[in-house]
């Protein structure tokens, strides 16, 4: 059986809009030395559906979202595997792509008010009405005052309605893919719920490929309908949402016993032993054996491909696929 993307698991009918073929990432710290930050990612990005990527703090969900929007930090290169837009054009971020952060300030600057910002996202077709335009995105996130909002300063607005001007000005572009990286995190828990489901709404009525980023699993849960989770730069299981009623890879399934129950029922909570290797200390074999509670000596000597099962769900762990142990 050969790797698989996700394409077994899309909906007849779902267009992919942007598709991403053994992705690799390094990080060259001097010439001539490479360090592997992201390795052999498949995703398939489709008009109205969000596709989430989950992992622990370090794994490679950012940088494989910059590499998407060819916005990788200094230093790194995308040096393997291929990006490819539906339509054959090269797109790039402030045209097919757009972005929306944990932290407004990456993305709103203090010293211009909203509209300003805005309506420098705007495209050329939309120049000639940017007053009408703004009007309308500012109305679509939910702003009741949009003329009040424009004429704001970032400081002005609360944390709720700087991530709605963000998600106004990553709209503006008129993105096809919406890459929401942990955009609720810094939020509180009312605020966020709004904010992710003014971000479902929009996927619907925008008909968006949306790429969620986040750590939270219950929002995974209720949002997402793909989902691909990194180990250490590399995805190890990935398949329609509800894997997380049974997963697979040791490594999800300790993510899952991390969370606390909401009815305190069943098991401690039990954390996942050690960490995430930095850069450069990535084990060999499963980068995740140091960890698992299933490795065993061929854990530590070759890393097992993502695999996809009969049900089009595909895992990277030599216990859980044809011949495993567990
Ligand atoms: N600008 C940079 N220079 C050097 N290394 C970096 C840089 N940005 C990220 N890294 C490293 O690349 C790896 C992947 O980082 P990345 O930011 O993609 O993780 P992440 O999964 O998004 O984590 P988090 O959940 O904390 O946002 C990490 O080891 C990180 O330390
Ligand atoms: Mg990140």
């Amino acid at each position: 059986m050969k790797p698989t993307d996700s394409s077994g698991r899309v909906k007849a009918g779902a267009e992919a809009v942007l598709t991403a073929t053994g992705l690799g990432v390094g990080f060259f710290p001097e010439a001539g030395r490479r360090l592997e930050v992201v390795a052999g990612v498949d995703l398939r990005l489709c008009a109205g559906r969000t596709t989430a990527l989950v992992g622990e703090s370090g794994c490679g969900k950012s940088v494989t979202a910059a590499a998407l929007g060819g916005l990788l930090p200094r230093g790194m290169a995308q040096d393997e595997g291929e990006i490819r837009w539906a339509d054959g054009a090269a797109r790039g971020p402030g045209r097919g792509l757009a972005y929306v952060f944990q932290d407004p300030g990456e993305c709103l600057d203090p010293v211009f008010t909203v509209g300003n910002q805005i309506r420098e996202t705007l495209p050329r077709e939309d120049r000639g009405r940017a007053r009408e335009r703004l009007e309308e995105l500012l109305l679509t996130v939910g702003f009741t005052e949009p003329a009040r909002v424009a004429e704001s300063y970032p400081h002005q607005l609360s944390g709720g309605m700087q991530q709605r001007a963000m998600l106004a000005m990553a709209l503006a572009s008129r993105p096809r893919v919406l890459v929401a990286d942990e955009p609720t995190t810094a939020l509180d828990v009312t605020v966020q719920a709004k904010i992710l489901h003014l971000l479902a709404d929009l996927q619907r009525r925008e008909n968006l490929a949306v790429l969620l980023i986040t750590h939270n699993l219950g929002v995974v849960a209720e949002l997402a309908d793909d989902l691909h989770v990194m180990y250490a730069g590399r995805i190890v299981e990935s398949g329609p949402v509800d894997l997380l009623r049974a997963p697979r890879h040791p490594y999800v399934r300790g993510l899952l016993n991390a969370l606390p129950r909401l009815d305190g029922a069943g098991e401690k909570l039990e954390g996942i032993p050690g960490a995430v290797p930095p850069l450069g200390r990535r084990p060999a074999g499963c980068r995740f054996h140091p960890r698992c509670p299933l490795a065993r000596e061929i854990c530590r000597e070759r890393e097992p491909e993502l695999r996809a099962g009969a049900d089009g769900r595909a895992v990277a762990c030599w216990a859980r696929t044809e011949g495993g142990w567990a």
